[in-house]
């Protein structure tokens, strides 16, 4: 049983960018968006959720590669991997646009991508790659064709899958006894720590704690022997499962210093969550004073990458095209659409439209410091940066 400890309004499908403007009001274009706590299993999840087939197709934008830090982040694991598991066979759920895998032997790696324009350029370069959702009737078929694997990896996606018993019991099912699972997701600890409710949005139905990670593997006979703290998404978890019968491999401190450290925070409790449902709502409210104060100046304001996450605060917060002029993005399917539910423009990025602008609301606060890294001139220039993390304020 969910209790709803978070109520983030009417939003429209986060990365479905329009081909035009939209000012219907149609009810059915937008949906509830709460998010609610699992007493027993400590999980976070939306209270709605909405069918795969209607987010993940051949339209789907996203791509891993569009970031320097992700690129980077990928290339290190993968020699870690390498070096640590030496998989003979490793399977991707989720390999998107192939970023991790290019780093493996193509007779090595197994692809599994539901979005067809992005399974579509992991085959070209030669890659198994099975266009389908992850699930225990495609883990059969693989086990049939490729026997069990040796590790799986998963970064950003196991959380976006509904079923999620399925999930772990189809990975159990095909994981080598010896074998790895690795999935790294957003953390809920650094979520509320920074506030940042802009986690949740269609695609997001579950938002991780170490704590609730342990509770649901537990049923499949997988265990967590190790997590590590990583940067990226504004603070995620990677998580090293095993099943609990490889007794080969030892359990790390870090298991237990995390769920220690979530357990200091009162994740356990749902009290917590509730303080956290109030946290937002003054964020929200300290966030659009920000923008109506500048635009009672007279300030130009526009927006910087237009992320899912965006969307999310721009329909939470109702900020549209009069108060955020455009935004500007390096992901070519991004761009010439527009933000869902808001009608923003998004422009192809050029440091001329990035200094038309006065200020620039960080859409991909997550990549603050690459972006701040690439915009020196436009920050030296006085040009200045929006947030809400970890709280609304002008950097
Ligand atoms: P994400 O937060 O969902 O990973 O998306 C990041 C978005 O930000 C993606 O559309 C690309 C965009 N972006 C830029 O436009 N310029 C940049 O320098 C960076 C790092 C990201």
């Amino acid at each position: 049983m969910n209790h709803e400890f978070l109520d983030l309004g009417l939003q429209p499908l986060a990365n479905k960018y329009l081909t035009k403007t939209n000012n219907s009001n149609n009810s059915k274009q937008y949906y509830r968006l709460k998010v609610g706590f699992n007493k027993k299993t400590k999980l976070v999840s939306l209270l709605k959720k909405i069918p795969d087939k209607k987010m993940f197709d051949s339209t789907y934008p996203y791509k891993s590669s569009m970031s320097k830090t992700m690129i980077n982040s990928f290339k290190k694991l993968s020699i870690e991997i390498k070096k640590r598991f030496k998989p003979k066979m490793f399977l991707e759920i989720g390999s998107n646009d192939g970023v991790l895998i290019r780093n493996f032997d193509r007779n090595k790696v197994i692809c599994v991508e539901p979005c067809s324009n992005l399974a579509k350029m992991t085959k070209k370069k030669g890659y198994t790659t099975f266009n389908d959702y992850w699930n225990l009737n495609l883990a059969k078929k693989i086990k049939k064709k490729f026997n069990q694997v040796d590790v799986i990896y998963s970064a950003n996606t196991l959380t976006h899958i509904n079923n999620l018993n399925d999930v772990f019991n189809s990975i159990s099912f095909l994981l080598n006894k010896n074998g790895v699972l690795i999935i790294e997701d957003p953390s809920f600890l650094e979520c509320i720590k920074k506030v940042s409710y802009d986690q949740f949005y269609n695609e997001h139905i579950y938002v991780f704690s170490a704590i609730a990670v342990k509770n649901i593997i537990n049923k499949f006979n997988l265990e967590l022997f190790d997590i590590e703290p990583l940067p990226t998404h504004g603070g995620s978890l990677r998580y090293y499962i095993k099943h609990k019968d490889n007794k080969n491999i030892k359990i790390k401190k870090s298991v237990s210093f995390q769920i220690s450290k979530e357990m200091k925070f009162g994740l356990q409790k749902f009290s917590t969550y509730v303080k956290f449902g109030k946290a937002v709502e003054n964020s929200r409210k300290k966030l659009i004073k920000i923008f109506i104060d500048l635009k009672n100046k007279k300030q130009k304001i526009i927006g910087y990458g237009a992320t899912a996450k965006a969307c999310t605060v721009l329909n939470y917060c109702n900020l549209d095209n009069k108060i955020i002029d455009y935004f500007i993005d390096t992901t070519p399917d991004k761009q010439n659409k527009f933000m869902p539910g808001k009608n923003i423009k998004i422009m192809k990025y050029s440091k001329k439209l990035l200094n038309n602008a006065n200020y620039i609301y960080l859409g991909a606060w997550n990549f603050k410091n690459e972006i701040f890294n690439k915009e020196k001139k436009f920050i030296k220039n006085g040009g200045k940066f929006i947030t809400h993390v970890p709280f609304p304020k002008i950097i």
